[in-house]
């Protein structure tokens, strides 16, 4: 019989922040399985590896690339999509021999998650479980102390991967909004936030809820400082009940 194919979230980076269901599943699953950069952990495991016995089998799906600016003639479309093509069979070879693999994913699998790539190539075929994680932007919401949406608001969800122009129409017209992936996306979205005069309520929060966690003033961070693992939150305004 195959085994069972398992997307667990394990939240936002504190180990605490894992679900009793996801730590069931990740201690029961007899294969685990990361993505990662190369020569790097990945967050998810970095979050886990106190969990996890030194003999737990690990299947580390390392990306072929980080960056989604790649010059002529690589492109980021194709080799992601061979990347997940070949990710997918080695999982697919585990269940194959029967083993459940249980594949972590930092914050929740099927938000922005690198799981959903699996998910979308694996779930017809084998049994799926996904668990639910602590998605990170509330994670950041929490360590900001701000309340993100009051009753009625909408809230955009943004990549700041996007052209300018695209983020300023979307955010002229947001209620309150989260702008994700940021790196070398940073000086650009910051840019808009100043434009659309929204920079006294917009909150910086990096690495939320990990040891070096930080949370700033958008107009004092130097853009060279950005990781990945940042966003900004732009919250509604406050509902005075
Ligand atoms: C590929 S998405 C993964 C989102 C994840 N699946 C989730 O549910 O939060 C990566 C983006 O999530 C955000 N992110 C993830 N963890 C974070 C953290 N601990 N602190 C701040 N931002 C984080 C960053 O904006 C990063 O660029």
């Amino acid at each position: 019989m195959a085994g069972r194919l398992f997307g667990l979230g394990v939240g936002p980076g504190d180990p605490e922040l894992i679900t009793l269901k996801a730590l069931r599943h990740l201690r029961e699953a007899p294969v685990v399985a990361y993505f990662a950069a190369r020569s790097r952990k990945g967050n998810a495991l970095t979050t886990v590896e106190g969990h996890l016995p030194p003999s737990k089998a690990l299947l580390p799906l390392i990306y072929p690339v980080t960056t989604e600016k790649l010059p002529a003639p690589f492109c980021y479309e194709t080799a992601m999509r061979d990347f997940y093509d070949d990710s997918a069979r080695a999982v697919a070879a585990e269940l194959e021999a029967g083993r459940d693999v249980a594949v972590i994913c930092e914050g929740d699998p099927l938000f922005f998650g690198s799981f959903m790539y699996l998910h979308d190539r694996l779930a017809e075929r084998y049994a799926t479980e996904v668990v639910p994680g602590v998605c990170s932007m509330l994670a950041c919401a929490a360590v900001a102390g701000t309340p993100l949406v009051y009753r009625n608001q909408t809230l955009t969800v943004l990549s700041g991967v996007l052209p300018a122009e695209d983020l300023r129409r979307q955010l002229a017209g947001a209620e309150a909004a989260v702008v994700m992936k940021l790196g070398t996306n940073f000086a650009k979205v910051r840019g808009v936030i100043a434009e659309l005069g929204l920079l006294d309520r917009a909150r910086y929060v990096e690495r939320a809820t990990m040891a070096e966690q930080r949370t700033l003033p958008l107009d004092g961070i130097d853009p060279a400082t950005v990781p990945y693992f940042a966003m900004i939150l732009v919250p509604g305004p406050r509902w005075e009940a």
